[in-house]
């Protein structure tokens, strides 16, 4: 032994295969199982093992290995990658009642014989991620054996940033899967899991504490710590954050579901080695999911990460199918979400925040709190009319509120009457600033509004919130041109409306303080690119009040340019789905005014885009409406309702003596009846068709 060279290297291959097979293994145990059979120090000792040999033989080293979690290289950016499918979000109920509706209608829509059956799941409340695995490039693995190829963020739905430099460091996450564990899962060479990532408690308290001593502001929750860590440039820093994967969704490479059933597929993705959340259950009967989702929210607390409900899936893909989607969200899929949480602090001080339309918030600052693991220490105060049904003082003890997505906020003022010997009452009132705390211009509160505003067009409070909602993700998407950056670009003078960002170059971006070339140059590419982005983003960028992202994208099919949506009457406006008088109103006044013409004029000559392709529409059934039922042989429900809305028709929900037709399909169930009781007129699918030639 320890002569022949051969037989020397040849053993430490061995040891390097048996060494990462060890090392997976205890990880396995340690971050899906939570079940650690080896302390740290013998786990650090197998790693430093394996490192050391493959330091000696760095031609051994495979991109899976447990030692190459960490590349240490710093990204440049994210590449944007399309998804094999939308990444669709949940829609919500909050009551009992609103989850016996949703039942009621599931039912209904999947027919009087199918078999209904849901898997409940906890509502992690993290971020959503799709990790892609198949065979890497060849002779990487052992026969059959699949890595991750690939971690894409949600993004925009349908476009996700590759952060798999990051996906990598998360230790729940296998970077490979053998032909054995494979095969024991019944997986395919290529397949996708969809899922959530989190970070747990304990995890994002030491991060809110590390950063609070190195005078950084904590993160506000363990969902933004999250999704902060997962588009952080240093996979080390990710690293040394614990992150945790559970995987929710098995797909293929298609993005359809693999398995018929969704508890086949927790199983699966079980047997293969993912972490899946253990409180899950397959139910029948409605009694049941009520049980479910009360015993998920007694357990709330104790689970050591965050959950904000109850997710309730139809177990059977085939009724997914048959069920479908409605614009954003599946039919076949709810979140029940919690009510929200509540804590007694007392208010040390009331600040005014100014926001991008001009309001003036007040905000309760509170002696620090904590709501279900979080500390709380801002509550809204929402306007002045609030603070006066409060009746609240400076020095009250109050009541905060953590809802789910919303911001904290104070619902009562304990011990009002001042005899609670524990919550005195506070002493000192608040007044409500005349002058905006930002800019000294007046501040008024028109007729009938609850709100402040500060009259200054130019305060730049405002510019700076209409700056960043035009940039933010979702809107504009201009990477780079946060907070620090706008701030300093108003303070020198640099900008002064979101038009003048088209106008920045390399000279003006270096002037400001920690931007090197590298950056200005990269801010600089996300600037061009923006100019790409469709109609209904700059629409939206634009900030007019209640023209959301959905309202802008209905807005921008329907007029099909800038020019023709500023021309547009309030009447011509309301024909669009979803705009009523209020969101007509103000898109009209936004247009009306000299400043905001101008700033569209100056977005036009940078070169944005302002047309998009018109939805066509003929008029063939104009005037008539229609309700679909059942399964039709060849159209999903969204291909004929698209349909009948573009010759110009309407599509009802329910039956009234009003409906033209009704359109039913196989399996039709109580409307198709409804149809027949009041002399409806019904049609099947090739009837459809025939009323569209
Ligand atoms: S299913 C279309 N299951 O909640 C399918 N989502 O509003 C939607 N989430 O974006 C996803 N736990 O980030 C699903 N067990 C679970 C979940 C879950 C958390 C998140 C996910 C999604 C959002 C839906």
């Amino acid at each position: 032994m320890g002569s022949d060279k051969h037989t020397n290297t040849h053993s430490a291959q061995e040891r390097v295969g048996a060494l990462r097979e060890l090392l997976r293994h205890h990880e396995y145990l340690y971050y899906v199982m939570d079940a650690p059979e080896i302390d740290d120090l013998q786990y650090d000792a197998l790693m430093r093992e394996l490192q050391g040999l493959e330091g000696e033989h760095p031609e051994w080293v495979t991109p899976d290995s447990p030692t190459q979690r960490v590349g240490g290289k710093a990204a440049d950016g994210f590449s944007k990658v399309a998804h094999s499918r939308p990444m669709l979000s949940l829609d919500n109920v909050n009551s009992e009642a609103e989850l016996r509706e949703w039942d009621r209608r599931a039912r209904e829509l999947a027919g009087p014989s199918a078999d209904v059956s849901y898997v409940c799941e906890y509502k992690l409340d993290g971020l959503s991620m799709a990790l892609h695995f198949g065979p890497g490039e060849e002779g990487q693995e052992e026969g059959g054996a699949v890595r991750l190829l690939r971690g894409l963020t949600r993004g925009d739905g349908s476009v996700g940033e590759d952060v798999t430099s990051n996906v990598r460091t998360i230790k729940s996450v296998p970077l490979v899967i053998s032909a054995k564990q494979r095969e024991k899962a019944g997986l395919p060479e290529r397949f996708e899991v969809r899922g959530e990532v989190v970070m747990p408690l304990a995890g994002f308290l030491a991060m809110n504490e590390e950063r609070e001593s190195l005078g950084q502001a904590p993160a506000a929750n363990p969902r933004n710590a999250a999704a902060g860590t997962i588009r952080t440039l240093e996979p080390n820093v990710v690293a040394q954050r614990r992150l945790d994967f559970y995987g929710y969704f098995l797909l293929d490479p298609e993005g359809a579901p693999l398995l018929p059933t969704q508890s086949a597929a927790l199983d699966a993705l079980t047997a293969a080695g993912f972490r899946v959340n253990p409180h899950r259950e397959a139910i029948r009967e409605f009694d049941k999911l009520l049980a479910f989702i009360e015993k998920a929210e007694a357990n709330r607390t104790g689970l050591g990460y965050e959950i904000d409900g109850v997710v309730i899936k139809l177990d059977q893909t085939g009724l997914q199918r048959r069920l479908g989607y409605t614009g954003k969200a599946p039919r076949w899929a709810v979140a029940y979400k919690f009510a929200s949480r509540f804590a007694v602090s007392v208010v040390e001080d009331i600040k005014v925040q100014v926001g991008r339309t001009g309001k003036l918030t007040p905000v309760a600052v509170l002696r620090p709190v904590g709501i279900g693991g979080i500390t709380v220490t801002r509550a809204t105060l929402h306007n002045e009319d609030e603070i006066e049904r409060l009746g609240l003082l400076i020095g009250d003890s109050v009541r905060v509120e953590r809802g789910g997505d919303v911001i904290p906020k104070v619902v009562e003022v304990v011990g009002a009457d001042g005899t609670d010997k524990d919550h005195p009452r506070g002493t000192r009132p608040f007044v409500f600033p005349e002058h905006c705390p930002v800019c000294g211009a007046e501040v008024k509160r028109s007729e009938g509004e609850a709100d402040h505003r500060c009259v200054n067009a130019t305060c730049p409070a405002r510019v700076a919130g209409s700056l960043l909602h035009f940039a933010s993700r979702g809107v504009m998407n201009i990477e780079g041109l946060g907070e620090a950056v706008v701030m300093q670009l108003l303070e020198r003078g640099l900008v002064h409306s979101v038009a003048d960002i088209y106008l920045l170059d390399e000279a003006k971006l270096l002037s400001l303080e920690r931007i090197g070339k590298k950056t200005a140059d990269a801010l600089l590419a996300e600037i061009a690119k923006s100019r790409t982005a469709p109609l209904y983003r700059v629409l939206y960028g634009l900030g007019i009040r209640f023209v959301g992202e959905r309202t802008a994208e209905l807005l921008a099919e329907e007029f099909g340019s800038m020019d023709a949506l500023m021309a547009a009457t309030q009447e011509e406006l309301e024909r669009v789905n979803e705009v009523g008088p209020r969101v007509s109103a103000s898109i009209a006044e936004f247009f009306s005014e000299e400043p905001n013409r101008k700033l569209v004029e100056e977005l036009r000559a940078a070169g944005l885009q302002f047309t998009a392709k018109k939805r066509e529409r003929t008029e063939e059934l104009a005037g008539l409406s229609f309700v679909l039922t059942g399964t039709l042989p060849t159209l999903t429900r969204e291909q004929a309702k698209e349909k009948i809305e573009s010759a110009g028709g309407k599509v009802a929900g329910s039956v009234s003596k009003k409906t033209s037709y009704v359109v039913a399909g196989e399996e039709a169930g109580s409307k198709l009846e409804k149809a027949q009781e009041l002399g409806v007129k019904v049609l099947d699918e090739a009837g459809l068709l025939g009323l569209l030639t």
